[in-house]
């Protein structure tokens, strides 16, 4: 079995003695307490990569907004707050979330092209730090219900750079070619509208260009629009007091370099220091991807026919690994054709060392978390799906009717169940006949 030593570095999970853990508990310990499909999480991980951020970025006037969507268990935003994070929302669902652990509002900016009446009405009750406007007609629907609720609506301009961040194409935010943001060409129009409105507060500027960024230049370039566009409003009159420069920071999955913070904070206080904003970032991958595993069970072994190729027959034989979590715990791969690690649990498993595709028991061919993986199998096995802290859970579905998995989360040699395993009775309570 080839483990990459990359990928171990940059993971939460470690083997200590053949037995893969996290922190200071063995992995297995966990599935047996808690049952499979689970998702662990490392508490010590989410604060080391939080400080990590926040360090390089020490010495210039900033907040980190944590990207909830990347993964919005409570536990975890819990964690987040505790560390001073505010938070990056995309719907009012989101903010119930941060209002659950206790999220402060006035640390909260809410992003996403669609924000329904219903959601900005909550917004602005609640009092959220800002709303990243997206569109024209954003801005008008977010100015009239300021309007009707007394309120004065904080906003910036989200700016669609159109810079290409060079990452998954699903992924890709900042093109003009995506639905995000907002043109720069019409940006200027917009603030003037939006200074002009005594139910609008223009705060800043905002951009996210994408997720999953290895190379920090496509950062850079959309940094330096931004600045350009901020000094033309100054010149306009318009004042901006935040500098919003979204998150994307990219991890390693397999044997990408990790996203070197220290060096993009660096050169990132040079470009702002005496500018007189603050800076915002909305990174969500780059602090939870890393610190979480999905663990499942192999149910069956299907290995192929063994036939040998001739100049007629074509062959190929697969060799199906059927584990009990599927496409619906974790869409990555079938979404994105995403590579995630696959580790045993015990390094002292024994069986047939083959090439394996690890299967899901969901009705898709689709449904595989991982192929051509060199593996010593058995039935029974524990298998370990790395880097599943991010983008996991959030997008888990019910898909084949299958109730979502349960999440645990590591303290030292403690753990917790911080998400129950969802009934069959939660599954079905939300219907009638
Ligand atoms: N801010 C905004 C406005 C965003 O749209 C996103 C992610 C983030 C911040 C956080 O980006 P991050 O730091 O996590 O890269 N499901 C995909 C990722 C979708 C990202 C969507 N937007 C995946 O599993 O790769």
């Amino acid at each position: 079995m080839t483990v990459n030593p990359e990928l171990l570095r940059a993971s939460a999970a470690h083997y200590i003695n053949g037995e893969l853990s996290i922190e200071a508990v063995a992995l297995a310990e966990i599935a047996d307490a808690v049952g499979t499909p689970v998702y662990v999480y490392s508490s010590a991980m989410f604060a080391a990569q939080y400080h990590l951020l926040t360090t390089a970025l020490a010495g210039l006037p900033h907040l980190l907004h944590y990207a909830v969507k990347a993964n919005s268990t409570l536990a975890v935003m819990k964690q987040f707050a505790d560390l001073g994070a505010g938070f990056d929302i995309v719907s009012g669902g989101e903010l119930s979330r941060v209002l659950a652990v206790g999220g402060d509002p006035a640390q909260v900016v809410f992003s996403g092209v669609g924000k329904s009446i219903e959601e900005i009405d909550f917004a602005l009750k609640t009092g959220i730090e800002c709303f990243n406007v997206e569109s024209a007609d954003e801005l008008a629907r977010i100015s009239d219900r300021a309007k009707i609720l007394r309120k004065v609506a904080p906003i910036a301009l989200r700016i669609n750079p159109n810079v290409d961040a060079q990452t998954h194409p699903y992924i890709s935010t900042g093109l003009k070619e995506n639905k995000f943001g907002i043109a720069q060409e019409s940006a200027l129009a917009l603030y003037l509208d939006a200074q002009a409105d005594p139910c609008i507060q223009v705060r800043g500027i905002a951009c996210h260009i994408g997720s999953q960024i290895g190379d920090p230049q496509p950062l850079f370039d959309a940094l330096e629009q931004l600045l350009t566009l901020v000094d033309t409003l100054k010149s306009e009159g318009i004042v901006l007091t935040d500098i919003d420069l979204g998150g994307g920071f990219g991890v390693t999955y397999d044997d990408e370099p990790a996203f070197d913070v220290t060096a993009w904070g660096s050169r990132v206080k040079q470009r702002l220091v005496d500018r007189g904003l603050r800076l915002s970032i909305e990174p969500g991958r780059f602090l939870t991807a890393n610190a979480g595993v999905l663990l499942t069970r192999v149910e069956y072994l299907k290995p192929g026919e063994e036939s040998p190729q001739t100049a007629h027959t074509h062959t190929s034989s697969k060799h199906f690994a059927v584990v009990d979590a599927a496409m619906n715990d974790l869409l990555r791969p079938s979404l994105y054709q995403a590579w995630h690690g696959v580790l045993p649990v015990s390094q002292h498993s024994q069986g047939e060392t083959k090439s394996w595709d690890i299967v899901g028991p969901i009705c898709e061919s689709g449904d595989w978390l991982a192929k051509d993986r060199q593996l010593s199998l058995s039935a029974g096995d524990l298998l370990c799906v790395m880097s599943a802290g991010a983008y996991g859970s959030t997008l888990s579905s019910n898909y084949n009717t299958r109730p979502r998995a349960a999440e645990v989360l590591v303290n030292g040699t403690a753990f917790r169940l911080v998400r129950r395993r969802e009934s069959l009775q939660d599954l079905l309570s939300t219907e009638m006949l």
